[in-house]
C-alpha cells in the first residue's frame, strides 16, 4: 500500500518533499539519492538549494543517480536531463561531480547493453538507492518506463510513446523518441520511494497508480508492492482518490 500525504498545493508538496530529502541527507553518512526531472520536482530542488545556502545540508558525501535521459541528445542540449540537473541542483550545491550520475544520451548503440549494466553496478557499488524520488507521467509512467514495461526491467534503452514526447517537446521540434531509463526493478530496489504529483493533469495517473489494479499497463501501480512508498501530492492531483490511507497535514 502506498502511504498518501496530501498537501494543499504544489508549493506545500515541494516543502514536504525537500524536508524528506533533507532528513535523508542528514541521517546518513553516505546518502544515495535517485532523482527525477520534469516540472514537478523543480520546487523541491529550489528548496534544497536554499537549505544548502543556509548551511542546513551538505552534499559533499551525497551520491545521486538520475532516473533517465533522452537518447541521442548531447549532455549540454538544453533539454537534456543532465543540463536540467545542472541548472536546478548540481551547479548550485557542493555535490561532487564524480558522484552525480545521469545516464549518458550519446553512448553508441552497440555499447548500450554494457553501459546500462554498468549503471546498475554503480548503484550497487554506491550501496543502493536510499531514497528514490519519482514523478509520474500522465500515462502512469515512472522514469521512462512506459505502460507495458516489465516489473522486472532493468536500466535499458526504451522507445517513448508519442504522448510522453509531446508532453515534453510539444509538436514543434524534432524530438528524441528513445531514452535510457532505470528499470522498474531497479527503482523498486530503493529502500524508500517518494512519488510526487501536482495538478489536475495528474489525477488520473495518481488514482491508477495508488488505488488501481497493480498492472504493467500502469507502471506507477508497482509502488503498491513497495514496503516504504509514500505519495506526496497536492489536492488537485488527489481529486480522484478515495483517500482511504491519507495522512494529511495537521489541521
Ligand atoms: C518525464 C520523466 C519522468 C517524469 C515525468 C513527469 O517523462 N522521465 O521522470 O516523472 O516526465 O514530468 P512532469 O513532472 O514534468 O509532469
Amino acid at each position: 500500500m502506498v502511504k498518501v500525504e496530501v498537501e494543499t498545493n504544489s508549493e506545500e508538496m515541494s516543502k514536504k518533499a525537500a524536508s524528506e530529502v533533507g532528513k535523508e541527507i542528514l541521517e546518513r553518512q553516505k546518502p544515495v539519492l535517485g532523482l527525477p526531472t520534469g516540472e514537478t520536482p523543480k520546487g523541491m530542488y529550489n528548496l534544497l538549494v536554499k537549505y544548502y545556502e543556509n548551511g542546513l545540508i551538505d552534499f559533499s558525501t551525497v551520491t545521486t543517480f538520475n532516473l533517465d535521459e533522452y537518447y541521442g541528445i548531447s549532455e549540454d542540449h538544453p533539454k537534456s536531463f543532465r543540463s536540467y540537473m545542472e541548472r536546478h541542483l548540481f551547479e548550485k550545491v557542493n555535490l561532487k561531480r564524480e558522484n552525480s550520475y545521469v545516464p549518458a544520451g550519446e553512448i553508441p548503440r552497440d555499447e548500450l547493453g554494457d553501459y546500462c549494466k554498468k549503471y546498475e553496478r554503480k548503484i550497487i557499488k554506491a550501496g543502493g538507492l536510499d531514497l528514490q524520488i519519482l514523478g509520474i507521467g500522465s500515462n502512469g509512467h515512472i522514469g521512462f518506463n512506459e505502460p507495458g514495461s516489465s516489473f522486472d526491467s532493468r536500466t535499458r534503452l526504451v522507445k517513448l510513446t508519442r504522448e510522453t514526447v509531446e508532453d515534453s517537446f510539444g509538436n514543434t521540434e524534432k524530438p528524441p523518441d528513445e531514452a535510457i531509463t532505470m528499470g522498474i526493478r531497479t527503482i523498486m530496489e530503493a529502500k524508500r520511494i517518494i512519488l510526487l504529483a501536482s495538478g489536475e493533469s495528474k489525477k488520473r495517473a495518481v488514482k491508477r497508480a495508488i488505488e488501481g489494479p497493480i498492472t504493467e499497463d500502469c507502471p506507477g501501480s508497482v509502488l503498491q508492492l513497495h514496503p516504504h512508498a509514500t505519495a506526496i501530492i497536492d489536492e488537485r492531483a488527489a481529486e480522484e482518490l478515495e483517500l482511504l490511507q491519507i495522512s494529511g497535514p495537521p489541521e
